[in-house]
Parts: structure tokens; C-alpha cells; sequence
């Protein structure tokens, strides 16, 4: 079946969601990622490859981190950039989504970013935008987060890079994330040998081992010998009644602490992809410690972003490619 994320010769033209990419695609965009993470590090922090182009950001659901990197993401690549601010536009007057972003191409937008509460919502734009114009997916209900999903392997690959010898866990709230969804799917589509769930029953979608994951319902075995613990925020605004007893018993039975992160292995790292519910899922000594991850994952976010939106331009996604006379000379 044709994915709707690729054009008839397979290059990626909108990004939706990890689930049903190739490898190669993913592996394209952590590799041009790589050439991206130096621009920060340049005098002149920009490379000119989305000159001229506009990106808008369409942010229907609250965000620090992927909307704020989106957008330092564009600026690095040139684009101008419109973050709409979705409660004080027309939307609250009454407008549709489709009216909103079929105005936004009347005034020549060649990218949107979306973020929706809705499962589905990116697909929805996708379908309706013109040929030239690109949609990135940045969150769609519990449904898909493509590019936390990237960065969160790209961090991965960074301190551990033989992705094919990893034991990966994913803690907490898997029934209502939509990051552990993409982030599976990246992990076993790059050849992860061993991802694992662990969650209570409740918080666990059905059939999840369908996914190729291992599932446990308890620290002490799923954390054993792992090489990357990833934390799930505990999504209560998606939780329709009480799944858990309280917050206290679910940090003592699921919050990570040092003393169970001790059960993976000594050098193993812990990301998280926030916003973080310290003292919830996560304690801060973990957070803060020297094993945590989760602040470089916030920085790799940037570079994962300037590639996406660098490959769906249809330049080179190289940054070497897009040097400046200034960057060149610095
Ligand atoms: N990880 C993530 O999506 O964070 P924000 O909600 O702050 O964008």
C-alpha cells in the first residue's frame, strides 16, 4: 500500500509518523542530523538552505521544548518563520483547520508544523495541501510524535552507537504516549535487538507485544541490565478515570530512583522527553544525575529538526552544502 509520508520514488514528502518509514529513510535523517548538530557551534549559527522558504508553526496543544526547537530549527536553515499563536487567531472565532491553513497558503507558506490534541490531524492537512507544500507531524493525540521519536534514537545512537547490541526500556505511561509509539517503532526498525515495556496492566495498551516489544510489570526485572532507560511522563490529561491508585504508589512502584536504576547496567543512560513529573515518574537525583540524557536530548532535537525539514525541502540536507560565505570563513 502507498504511504501517503513518500513520493513515487520513495522520498519522504510530508512526515507523519516512524510507522511504515524504511530504515533507510530514518537512517537519512539521523545521518544528515550529524551535519547539523556543528551549526550551533559556528560563529554565524545559520546555514542557507531554506532561504526564502516559509515555514508555519501550527501549535493546536501546548508545548516548550518541540515547538520552541522547531522554530530555532527553521531560523538555523534561513526559513522565515510564523508560529501562530492558535488562541488569539480566527480559530476562535470559529474558523476550521482547513480554512486556517488554506489562507496560510494564500500568503505562499511552504511548510507546516502541526501539533493537534486529535489523533490523525497532520494526516488530515496532509491530505489537503497542494503537491509543493510539506506537513510535519509535531504530536497528534497519543497517536505519533515522529520527531521525538528521531531525536530520542539520535541521542541514543550518540552515546551508545552499536544500536544493534542495545537492551532498551520504556517505563510508564505507554497506553497514553504517543512518544512510546514512535519511539518502538524507530528502535526496532534500526535493528534494537531488545526493546521492553514496563508499565502496570492499566497503563499498557492491549496487544503490545504485537508492536516486538517485551513486556514486564515490574522494575526489578524489566530494568535488569539495560542499556537505556526511557521514561514516560504520566499523561493524566488522557486518562479517562482512575487508572492508578495515586501518584505517591506510582512512583514507589514505577518512579525511577537511583537504587532501581541501579539494576541496568553501570553506564546505562536515562532519558526522558518532557515535560518531567518530578517526583512522580522520575526522582530529580536521577533527572539531574550523571547518567541523565534528557538536556542533550532537548539539544539534538534542534539538529533532528533542521534535517527533516531540510529533506522535505528536497536540498541535500547536508550542511556542509549550505554554507554561508560567513561560515565558510569562520
Ligand atoms: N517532548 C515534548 O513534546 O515536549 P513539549 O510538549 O514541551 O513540546
Amino acid at each position: 500500500m502507498h504511504n501517503p509520508q513518500l513520493d513515487k520514488d520513495g522520498r519522504l514528502k510530508h512526515l507523519l509518523s516512524i510507522e511504515g518509514l524504511p530504515k533507510k529513510i530514518l537512517n537519512q535523517i539521523l545521518d544528515t542530523a550529524e551535519s547539523f548538530v556543528g551549526v550551533a557551534e559556528r560563529e554565524v549559527k545559520k546555514v542557507p538552505l531554506l532561504r526564502g522558504k516559509t515555514v508555519c508553526n501550527l501549535f493546536f496543544e501546548n508545548s516548550t521544548r518541540t515547538r520552541t526547537t522547531f522554530e530555532i530549527a527553521a531560523k538555523r536553515l534561513s526559513a522565515d518563520v510564523i508560529s501562530l499563536n492558535v488562541g488569539t487567531s480566527s480559530q476562535s472565532k470559529g474558523e476550521t483547520i482547513l480554512d486556517t491553513v488554506d489562507n496560510l497558503i494564500a500568503m505562499h507558506a511552504d511548510m507546516f508544523v502541526v501539533r493537534h490534541s486529535q489523533s490523525g490531524a497532520a494526516h488530515f492537512i496532509a491530505k489537503h495541501v497542494p503537491d509543493h507544500i510539506h506537513v510535519i507531524n509535531a504530536g497528534d493525540g497519543r497517536h505519533s510524535h515522529p520527531t521525538q521519536g528521531l531525536l530520542d534514537v539520535f541521542t541514543i545512537r550518540k552515546y551508545k552507537p552499536e544500536l544493534h547490541n542495545l537492551k532498551v526500556a520504556i517505563v510508564g505511561d505507554v497506553l497514553h504516549s504517543r512518544v512510546a509509539r514512535s519511539e518502538i517503532h524507530a528502535l526496532t526498525t534500526l535493528g534494537v535487538p531488545e526493546v521492553r515495556v514496563i508499565a502496570p496492566k492499566t497503563l499498557l495498551p492491549a496487544h503490545v507485544e504485537k508492536l516486538g516489544v517485551q513486556v514486564f510489570l515490574d522494575m526489578k526485572s524489566g530494568l535488569k541490565d539495560v542499556d537505556v532507560v526511557m521514561m514516560l511522563r504520566l499523561q493524566n490529561e488522557r486518562m479517562n478515570g482512575a487508572l492508578l491508585p495515586s501518584a505517591q504508589e506510582y512512583f514507589k512502584t514505577y518512579g525511577l530512583t537511583q537504587d532501581k536504576l541501579n539494576l541496568a547496567k553501570p553506564d546505562a543512560i536515562v532519558l526522558h522527553p518532557g515535560p518531567m513529573n518530578r517526583g512522580v515518574e522520575i526522582d530529580s537525583s536521577v533527572a539531574d544525575g550523571a547518567q541523565s540524557v534528557i538536556l542533550p536530548q532537548v539539544t539534538y532535537g534542534i539538529a533532528i529538526r533542521m534535517a527533516v525539514m531540510a529533506i522535505l525541502a528536497g536540498g541535500t540536507g547536508h550542511a556542509s552544502h549550505g554554507q554561508t560565505n560567513q561560515d565558510t570563513a569562520s
